[in-house]
């Protein structure tokens, strides 16, 4: 799998270890961190730009399936710096998917987003929803769809490409989020700092009106790629999966959460909105539940204590 040592991707190889799985984890630590990778898993410090490389490594390990993780994700260093998330997020399935090619492997599943959402016009948006991305990141997970789509024709590859909704909290204190650009860590962050956290607009045609979104566990996350890959293992499969909650829950709502889960009060403060937030985003996830089984097992509160642990116990490197 590549992006195994980034804050998702080591709680996917932790699940695909508890499942049997042999895992290969390619990264090439930018951002993640090898101490993260468990011993049971073979690693391989490599960028996944270099095909030739790629190729080299599944054929030595018989690699017969790739979970593809390894991104570039801050949407905001993808409005100001797009060509890099093309060149990194695009340039990067292209490079794993031509590897893939020489090296026989025909099973891949892909981390997508619900960024490709963009500003859904549904109260809760499905597999097959209208795809608007907002920013260079979203268009990039997009493109990294139709890449799939057009191997799937040419190559007679099988892929599944999860859209993640919010994701948040830890399996493990030592596997939190050290990244701060969601919600959770940007809130922990700024208490640390004795600052307000910011609730980005409270205008927009909401309950409360702040900005609503689908928060998903990241163990339930990780659960979802093990039975991904298990259903490529199986049969034959071709699609697009949502995988949140399917409930919403306002930015409000997430600081009073973290309000009662830390005990004190997070005092947050209206800030101006962000340029392409988009005022809800919740996932339809029947075809979760119907074609891989799953569904999500905890709730907003499990979530950020998890993540609370896991701020506390390893306070973020970039904080
Ligand atoms: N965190 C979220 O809320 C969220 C939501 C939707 C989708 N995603 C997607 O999930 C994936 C993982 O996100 P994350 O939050 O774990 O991010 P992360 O930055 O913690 O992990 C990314 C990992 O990929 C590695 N990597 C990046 N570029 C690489 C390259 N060119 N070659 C080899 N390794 C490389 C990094 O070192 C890191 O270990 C990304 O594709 C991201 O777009 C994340």
């Amino acid at each position: 799998m590549t992006g195994g040592a980034g804050y998702i991707g080591a709680h996917v190889v932790k699940s695909l270890l508890e499942n049997d799985f042999k895992v290969v984890v390619v990264d090439d630590l930018s951002t993640g961190l090898e101490r993260k990778i468990p011993e049971q898993a073979i690693f391989e410090k490599q960028n996944i730009s270099d095909t030739k490389k790629l190729a080299e490594i599944m054929k030595k390990h018989n690699v017969t399936g790739v979970v593809h993780l390894a991104a570039k994700k801050a949407v905001g260093e993808s409005m100001t710096n797009p060509s890099l998330y093309y060149q990194e997020n695009i340039g990067g399935i292209i490079s794993l998917l031509e590897a893939m090619n020489q090296a026989n492997v025909k099973k891949i599943v892909y981390s997508s987003s619900a960024a490709v959402y963009g500003d859904p016009v549904e109260e809760k948006v499905h597999e097959n929803s209208q795809t608007h991305p907002q920013s260079p990141y979203g268009e990039t997970k997009l493109v990294g769809e139709w890449l799939l789509k057009a191997d799937e024709k040419a190559r007679d590859i099988e892929w599944i490409a999860l859209r993640y909704f919010n994701v948040v909290g830890a399996a493990l204190p030592e596997l939190g989020d050290t990244g701060v650009n969601n919600l959770v860590p940007m809130i922990f962050r700024a208490l640390d700092n004795k600052q307000r956290p910011q609730v980005f607009g409270d205008k927009y045609s909401t309950t409360d009106g702040s900005c609503i979104r689908d928060y998903i566990h990241v163990s339930d996350l990780a659960h979802a790629h093990v039975l991904a890959a298990q259903k490529l293992i199986t049969e034959k499969y071709c699609g697009i999966i949502n995988v949140g909650t399917g409930q919403g829950f306002s930015v409000k709502q997430v600081m009073n959460t973290v309000s009662k889960v830390i005990g004190k009060d997070v005092n947050f403060e209206i800030s101006q909105p962000r340029p392409g937030d988009p005022a809800q985003t919740v996932a339809d996830v029947k075809k979760a539940a119907s074609d891989l089984k799953w569904q999500a097992t905890n709730d907003l509160e499990s979530m950020v204590t998890s993540a609370w642990q896991a701020w506390q116990k390893m306070p973020p490197a970039n904080n």
